[in-house]
C-alpha cells in the first residue's frame, strides 16, 4: 500500500454509525457548542472541534488548544486565574494565484465533520475549496495521541479537481501572543511562559508535504511558519502532515524546548502511521476496559459512547499535578477549575474501569493538601479544607463576585462556605481504596487526606448547649440556599468522613504500626484527639426527623415556602431567575440533588424500609435541576429504587445536555460531570452494582427496551466482564483476570473463577 493509500484509509471514519458523531454543513449559531462536543483530548492536550482550515486572511481563530495545568493569573485586579490557551498549531491557509482561498464551511452543503469515538479523532470530508480557476477537495484528520500525550497529529489530503494555476499552502501557528509571553519563537519551536504562575510551555512542530507521493521541501520558512508553492494540475493528490510536540514545565526558569524537540523527533521517527497506530491501539485498550454495550436502545448506546469517549479523553494517569476541570479540556467555562464534580461524578468511572487514572486524580488532591491546610488555618480551623474551585496549587480560586442574569453584581460565597468538598474528597479516597485494595496509595497519600479532612470537621463542628455538635454557616450542594446551618448532606458526609478516618487510624495501627507511628507523629495526632473526633461524630446533628424518616435539608428548611414546580414546567430559565434570588432563598426550591445526593452516595444512612423512598419522594419534586449535575444523580437513585422509567427519563435528560441543542449552554465546554453521571446511572443505577468486601453484587433493573447490557469493571486487581440479559433474566459474569472472587445477585453469592463460566438468574422471586 502506498503512503497515499494508507493516508486515504485513515481519513475514512469508522464505518459503523454507532461509533461516530456527524455534523453536516455549517450553522453559525451552533458552531461553538459543536466545537465543545467535537473536541478531542488526551487529558494533557485538549482541542476544540473548530474547523481545520482558516477562512481567509483576517479570520481570527478562537482559542482552541488547552494544556492541562497551564493556569495563570492575569495582572488585572480581581481577575480569576484560569487555563490559558496555547497557540493554535493547526492553522492552514490556501492561496490560489497569490489570493487567499476562502473556505467558508457555509458555502459547501456537503461538508461533513465526524467525531470518530472509537479512534479518538476528528475528521472532515467533502470540503470543496473553489476559486474561479481552481477546485480542490479536502479531507482532514486531527488527533492528540492517547499513547504519547505530548503529541498531536494533523493530516490533510487534497485532490485537485480542476485548475492548473500557482497555489500555496501555508502552515502556521495562530495566537502565538494570545495568552502567554513568547520567550522565543524559532522556526520549528516556540517557548512561552505564563505572566505570573511561573510555568513554561514549549511546542515543537514539523509539517511536511507530498505531491503525488513525492516529498516537497518548503518554499519559504518563517517562525513557526512553513509554505509550499507549486503549480497544480487536475488529478494531483497532495498529502499534508504535521506533528506537534507539547511540553509543559512547572519549574520556574526552565526551558522545556529541548524536551519538546526530543519528543517531536520520537514522533517523526514513528511517522504519522506509527503515531496513528499507537494512538488507535491505546483507544482500543481503553474501549476494551470501559466500553458499555446496550442492545435495544440506540440512543442510549450513543449517549454512553459519547460519555465514555469524553471521560477517556479527560484523564491522564501520568500527571498527578492536574485534575479534571468542570468542562475538562473542551472549553473555558469555569476557567478550567476543578470542583467536587471530579470526586463525586467522575471518580466512580475511573475507579472501576481505569484505576490508574483515578489514582492520579486523587494524588492531585494529596499534592494540594498544603493549600487545603492553609485555607482551613486561615479561616480559623484545623486540618484540611479543600478549595471549592481548585487549579494548579489547590489555593481557593472561586471568584468573589459574578454578574447575575439581571446584570446585578452577585457575591459568590461558595469559596468560603461550600465546604462539603473536603468530605467529598475523603469519600472518593475511601471508594478508591475499597475498590482497588491499593494499600500503597493509602499509606502514601489516602490516609493523610482522610485524617486531615476528619480533623477539619472535628474542629469545624461546635458543641452547643443542646449537647449536640452543629456545623453552621455553610452551603450544601443546593447552592440556592446560602449561609445555612446543619446541612444534612454536609453533616452526614462529615460524620462519615470522621468515622472512616477513625477506621483508617485503627487499620494502620493494626496492620502497619510503623506507618501509623510515623504519620501520627508527623500530624501530631494523639489518642485524645481521636477521642474528640469520635464524640463529634456521635453528637453531630444530621437533620433526621424520627417521625417521618425525612432528613431536613438544613435547619429551618421545612418551614420555607413550598412552591409547586409542576406549575413552571415549560420554563426556559432556571428557577432562581423565575422567582428571583430572594424568593428562591425563602422557598424549598432546590437547585440540585442535595439530600438526594446523600441518598446516592450513602444509601446505608437511610435506615428502614421506607426512608429512602420517603426522602426521594419528598425532594425530587422540589428540585429544579438548576445544575447539569442534578438529573444523573436523581436517575441513579431512581434506578436503584427500581423506578426504571423515571431513571430512564433522567438518563435521556442528562444525555441531552451535551448531545441535543437544549437550553443548557455547551459553548464553553462539555459537562463532564453529567457525562460521568450517565455512566454512574447505568452501571451503578440500572444494574444496582455495589462493592462488597468479598466481591461485587448486582440488583438489575434495566429499562424495558434494553435487551441486554454488558460492561467491564476492575475490582481489587481483577478484571470482570458482566453481561446482563434482560430477556432471559440472567447475568453472566466472567472473570477475565485475577484471583477467584464472589459475585452475587441481591446478596445471593456465587464463587467466580477464571475459565469457569457462570450464569446467575436475575429474576425476582
Ligand atoms: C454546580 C456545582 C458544580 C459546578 C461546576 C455549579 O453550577 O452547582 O455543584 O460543582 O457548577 O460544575
Amino acid at each position: 500500500m502506498t503512503e497515499q493509500e494508507a493516508m486515504q484509509r485513515v481519513l475514512q471514519p469508522t464505518s459503523d454509525p454507532a461509533w461516530v458523531l456527524n455534523v453536516d454543513g455549517y450553522d453559525p449559531l451552533r458552531e461553538s457548542s459543536i466545537e465543545s462536543r467535537f473536541a478531542i483530548s488526551n487529558g494533557f492536550l485538549g482541542i476544540r472541534g473548530a474547523r481545520a482550515a482558516s477562512r481567509g486572511a483576517r479570520w481570527v481563530v478562537p482559542a482552541r488548544t488547552y494544556v492541562a495545568g497551564l493556569f495563570d493569573v492575569s495582572g488585572t485586579e480581581h481577575a480569576t486565574p484560569g487555563l490559558v490557551p496555547a497557540a493554535d498549531w493547526l492553522r492552514v491557509r490556501f492561496l490560489a494565484a497569490g489570493e487567499p482561498l476562502l473556505l467558508h464551511p457555509g458555502d459547501v452543503s456537503s461538508h461533513r465533520m465526524t467525531l470518530d469515538l472509537r479512534r479518538g479523532a476528528l475528521l472532515s470530508r467533502g470540503s470543496r475549496l473553489k476559486a474561479p480557476e481552481l477546485g480542490l477537495h479536502a479531507q482532514t484528520l486531527r488527533l492528540v495521541s492517547l499513547s504519547d500525550r505530548a503529541i498531536g497529529l494533523q493530516l490533510i489530503q487534497l485532490e485537485v479537481e480542476s485548475g492548473a494555476i500557482d497555489v500555496t499552502i501555508e502552515a502556521s501557528f495562530e495566537g502565538v501572543e494570545l495568552g502567554l509571553i513568547a520567550d522565543r519563537l524559532d522556526q520549528d519551536l516556540g517557548v512561552w511562559r505564563t505572566a505570573q504562575s511561573g510555568k513554561h510551555l514549549a511546542m515543537a512542530s514539523e509539517p511536511s508535504l507530498q505531491i503525488d507521493g513525492r516529498v516537497q521541501p518548503p518554499t519559504t520558512l518563517g517562525k513557526l511558519t512553513w509554505s509550499w508553492s507549486w503549480k497544480c494540475r487536475p488529478g494531483q493528490i497532495v498529502c499534508f502532515q504535521r506533528f506537534v510536540a507539547v511540553v509543559r514545565s512547572d519549574i520556574p526558569d526552565t526551558d522545556p524546548g529541548r524536551e519538546a524537540r526530543d519528543r517531536l523527533q520520537g514522533a517523526l521517527h514513528l511517522g504519522w502511521s506509527g503515531v496513528f497506530a499507537a494512538h488507535e491501539a491505546a483507544w482500543t485498550k481503553r474501549w476494551h476496559h470501559s466500553g458499555v454495550e446496550v442492545d435495544g436502545d440506540a440512543a442510549a448506546q450513543r449517549a454512553l459512547r459519547f460519555a465514555i469517549y469524553h471521560l477517556t479523553s479527560a484523564a491522564n494517569p501520568a500527571d498527578e499535578s492536574v485534575s479534571i476541570g468542570a468542562r475538562a479540556l473542551t472549553g473555558d467555562d469555569y476557567h478550567g477549575h476543578v470542583f467536587w464534580d471530579t470526586e463525586i461524578f467522575l471518580l466512580p468511572f475511573y475507579v472501576l474501569t481505569w484505576p490508574e487514572a483515578a489514582r492520579a486524580l486523587l494524588m492531585y488532591r494529596f499534592h494540594t493538601l498544603p493549600a487545603a491546610r492553609a485555607k482551613a488555618a486561615r479561616m480559623g480551623w484545623r486540618g484540611a479544607l479543600y478549595a471549592w474551585e481548585s487549579a494548579a496549587t489547590g489555593a481557593e480560586m472561586t471568584p468573589e463576585e459574578v454578574l447575575g442574569p439581571d446584570r446585578q453584581v452577585i457575591r459568590i460565597l461558595c469559596g468560603t462556605q461550600e465546604q462539603h468538598i473536603s468530605a467529598d474528597i475523603a469519600y472518593a479516597v475511601w471508594q478508591y481504596w475499597h475498590a482497588t485494595g491499593d494499600d500503597g496509595f493509602l499509606l502514601e497519600a489516602g490516609a493523610e487526606i482522610l485524617l486531615e479532612t476528619a480533623r477539619f470537621w472535628a474542629s469545624r463542628a461546635t458543641l452547643e448547649a443542646d449537647g449536640r455538635c452543629h456545623i453552621r454557616g455553610v452551603i450544601g450542594p443546593d447552592e440556592y440556599h446560602e449561609h445555612i446551618d446543619d446541612n444534612a448532606y454536609t453533616n452526614v458526609m462529615a460524620r462519615w468522613n470522621i468515622r472512616r478516618a477513625l477506621d483508617i487510624a485503627a487499620a494502620l495501627r493494626e496492620r502497619w504500626p510503623a506507618c501509623w507511628t510515623a504519620l501520627a507523629g508527623r500530624l501530631r495526632l494523639d489518642e485524645a484527639e481521636l477521642k474528640l473526633w469520635r464524640s463529634v461524630a456521635d453528637t453531630l446533628i444530621d437533620g433526621l426527623q424520627p417521625t417521618t424518616g425525612l432528613f431536613e435539608q438544613f435547619a429551618g428548611y421545612f418551614g420555607l415556602e413550598d412552591i409547586d414546580l409542576a406549575k413552571y414546567a415549560g420554563r426556559t430559565v432556571p428557577m432562581d431567575v423565575v422567582l428571583g434570588r430572594e424568593r428562591t432563598q425563602q422557598s424549598q426550591v432546590v437547585k440540585q440533588a442535595d439530600v438526594v445526593a446523600l441518598l446516592g452516595l450513602l444509601p446505608e444512612e437511610f435506615k428502614g424500609e421506607t426512608a429512602a423512598a420517603a426522602n426521594f419522594r419528598y425532594y425530587e419534586p422540589r428540585c429544579s435541576h438548576g445544575s447539569s449535575l442534578s438529573p444523573a444523580m436523581h436517575g441513579l437513585v431512581a434506578a436503584r429504587m427500581g423506578d426504571t422509567e423515571m431513571a430512564l427519563r433522567f438518563f435521556h435528560r442528562t444525555a441531552d445536555i451535551d448531545l441535543a441543542d437544549t437550553q443548557v449552554a455547551t459553548d464553553g465546554g462539555i459537562h463532564i460531570a453529567a457525562l460521568g453521571g450517565i455512566w454512574m446511572l447505568t452501571v451503578l443505577g440500572f444494574t444496582g452494582l455495589s462493592l462488597r468486601d468479598d466481591g461485587i453484587d448486582i440488583d438489575p433493573h434495566l429499562p424495558g427496551d434494553w435487551h441486554s447490557l454488558a460492561f467491564r469493571v476492575q475490582w481489587r486487581g481483577r478484571c470482570l466482564k458482566i453481561s446482563i440479559d434482560q430477556d432471559r433474566q440472567i447475568a453472566e459474569p466472567t472473570l477475565e483476570a485475577g484471583e477467584p472472587m464472589m459475585f452475587s445477585v441481591r446478596s445471593k453469592r456465587h464463587e467466580l473463577r477464571q475459565g469457569a463460566g457462570l450464569q446467575v438468574s436475575t429474576a425476582h422471586p
